[in-house]
Formats: structure tokens, C-alpha cells, sequence
């Protein structure tokens, strides 16, 4: 079957997943200026940063102030991360109007990750989609380790299948689906996906791959065919996951949007300004542009 949808939303999540796991603290303005330069691309979802743990993540302790400083595009949607109801609060004091919750499929990464088993946060986030529902804030989900964890090693495919749709019963407009390590492979993405697609439907579901062995594109080609219309993806491929060592970035946005224009499917995206702002962000992070494309432009 070839479902290959005509358009894609790409959720930029290079401020958020991959300034979280970056050595350098990048300084709140430069934030601002990667998130104001991202919002001029055409993007329309930016995730713009995590009301978690400050101590868990110091890398986004600046919050509050990097969502404050934001120029809101009114055509792009700014998603935040949120643990608990405490997130939550912090994220409402400065009108955050988009959260994203995050669990995964392996009770192990889960503990390490948010300090709680799965049935545990998932309890904890029931309020939160609750206060999210009156307050008319949109609550998008996550699932780690949907391929494979470092912790547990294999997670079987029904945990994926059964947290996704817990996640979708409980609210979220739509559930991403994470390979946080990057472990997986094409033939076993697709199988993943169309487990998950068999309860929850293709329209609420987005992939989120990270490119630590080079599969990203692959991958994200394989559930392309599936039909999935939404990719998560970073700039200049920038981050990982502090609590999965050893994860790499995300797959480079500039590597997807080339990859979808070049399959003539439509983003909206201006693929130059993407590259632009990659280089940009590399360049303040004196780093290596993890796009393929940024480097050959
Ligand atoms: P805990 O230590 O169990 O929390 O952490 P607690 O409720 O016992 O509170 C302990 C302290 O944290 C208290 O402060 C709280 O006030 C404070 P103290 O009294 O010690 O001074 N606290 C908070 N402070 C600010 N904002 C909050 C907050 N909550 C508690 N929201 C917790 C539990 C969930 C908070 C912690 O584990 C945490 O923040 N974890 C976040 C880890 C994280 O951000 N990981 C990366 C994101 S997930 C990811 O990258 C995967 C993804 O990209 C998809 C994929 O690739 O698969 C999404
Ligand atoms: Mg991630």
C-alpha cells in the first residue's frame, strides 16, 4: 500500500528537544532570536520549550522567559512541554495556549526520564488534560522509546500500542511517536506505526525519529508510505535526550523538508531560510550543522 499523504506538518522541535541536550546553555535571547528566525520559515509548530524540573533540565530553566520574549506569529503554534500540573501552572502565568505530556512505551526510561512508571504518569496527567480541556489549551502527547530503550532493551510493540491509545483516549489531538534512541530501521518503523495506526487514527499520530544511526530519513520514508502526515523534526539536527545517553539528535529538519520537496509533498516551508537559520543556530552553538543539506548548500 502507498498512502504517501500530499502535504506534511513539520513540528519543529530543535528549541526544545535539542537545546535540552546541548553542552552549551544557550543564553535566553539567542532562544528567542532561533524561535523568531524559525517562525519566518513557513514552520507552522514550533515547540518552543519545557516547564520541567529545572533541575532535571537546566538547559531550558529559562522558560518563562524565552515563551515571554517569543514574537508570536499568529499563523505558528507554540507547543510546551509539561510534566505535572506544577509545569502546567508555570506554563499559564505566560499564556502558553499549546502543551505537549510525555510518557513512554519502557517503564524503565520512564523512571529514569520523569521519575515515574507509566500508570503513574498517566494518572498525573489527567488533571492536566482536564485544567488544558477548560482552559481551551490543545494537548498533544508523547511516546518515548517506541522502537527500542537503553534501559530495558526491547519493548514490545502491544506497550506502544496501548500507552498511544491511552494518550488519545485521554485528550491529546494528537500522539507522537518517539524513537528516542534512534534504534530503529525502516521495515520495523512501518510495523510500528501501522500497530498503533490500527487503534488510533493516522490523522491524530506524528513520527519522531532521532538519526543516532543514520536511519532517520529511512524510516520516516517507510511511514511516509503508511500515509502519516506529521513529522517532529530539529534544525541543523541539534539534541537528544539527557535521560538516554548516547541518543543524537534529532533528524535534521532542513534533510526532511529537502527529502519531502524533492518527493514533490508540500510543507510550506521556505527551505533556504530553514538552511539559513541552521547555520545560524550552529554557529551559536560552534558546532558542526548536523543538516546533510546545510552542509552541501
Ligand atoms: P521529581 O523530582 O520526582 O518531582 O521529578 P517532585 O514532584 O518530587 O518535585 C521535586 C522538585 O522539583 C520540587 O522542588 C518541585 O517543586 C520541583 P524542591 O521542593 O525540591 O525545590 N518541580 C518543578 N519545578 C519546576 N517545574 C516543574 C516542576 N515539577 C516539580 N514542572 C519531574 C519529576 C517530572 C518534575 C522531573 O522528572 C522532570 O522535570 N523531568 C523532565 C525530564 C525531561 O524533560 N526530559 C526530556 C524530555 S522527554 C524527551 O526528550 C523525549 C521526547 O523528545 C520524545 C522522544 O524522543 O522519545 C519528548
Ligand atoms: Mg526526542
Amino acid at each position: 500500500m502507498n498512502a504517501t499523504p500530499e502535504t506534511v506538518r513539520i513540528v519543529e522541535v530543535g528549541p526544545r528537544d535539542g537545546l535540552q541536550n546541548e553542552k552549551t546553555i544557550v543564553p535566553a535571547a539567542a532562544k528567542v532570536e532561533l524561535i523568531d528566525r524559525l517562525s519566518a520559515t513557513g514552520l507552522q509548530t514550533i515547540e518552543a520549550t519545557s516547564f520541567v524540573s529545572p533541575k532535571w533540565v537546566p538547559q531550558l530553566a529559562d522558560a518563562a522567559e524565552v515563551y515571554t520574549g517569543i514574537r508570536k506569529n499568529p499563523g505558528v503554534r507554540y507547543p510546551v512541554l509539561v510534566p505535572n500540573l506544577q509545569g502546567y501552572e508555570r506554563a499559564r502565568e505566560v499564556g502558553v495556549e499549546e502543551i505537549a505530556v510525555f510518557t513512554a512505551a519502557s517503564e524503565a526510561f520512564n523512571r529514569k526520564n520523569i521519575n515515574a512508571s507509566i500508570a503513574e504518569s498517566l494518572e498525573r496527567f489527567a488533571p492536566v488534560i482536564e485544567r488544558a480541556n477548560a482552559d481551551k489549551v490543545a494537548v498533544r502527547g508523547y511516546v518515548s522509546t517506541v522502537l527500542g530503550c537503553p534501559y530495558q532493551g526491547e519493548v514490545p510493540l502491544a506497550d506502544v500500542v496501548r500507552v498511544a491509545t491511552a494518550l488519545h483516549a485521554m485528550g491529546c489531538y494528537e500522539i507522537s511517536l518517539g524513537d528516542t534512541i534512534g534504534i530503529g530501521t525502516p521495515a520495523r518503523a512501518r510495523a510500528m506505526l501501522a500497530a498503533v495506526a490500527a487503534e488510533v487514527p493516522m490523522s491524530a499520530l506524528a513520527i519522531h525519529f532521532h538519526d543516532t544511526r543514520g536511519q532517520a530519513l529511512a524510516n520516516i520514508l517507510a511511514c511516509l508510505e503508511l500515509g502519516v502526515g506529521v513529522i517532529d523534526s530539529a534544525v541543523s539536527g541539534v539534541g537528544g535526550c539527557p535521560y538516554a545517553r548516547g541518543a543524537s539528535g534529532n533528524v535534521a529538519s532542513e534533510d526532511v523538508v529537502y527529502m519531502l520537496h524533492g518527493m514533490g509533498i508540500a510543507t510550506g516551508i521556505d527551505l533556504p531560510k530553514l538552511i539559513e537559520t541552521g547555520q545560524w543556530l550552529s554557529a551559536q552553538l560552534a558546532r558542526d550543522n548536523g543538516s546533510k543539506v546545510g552542509k552541501a548548500a
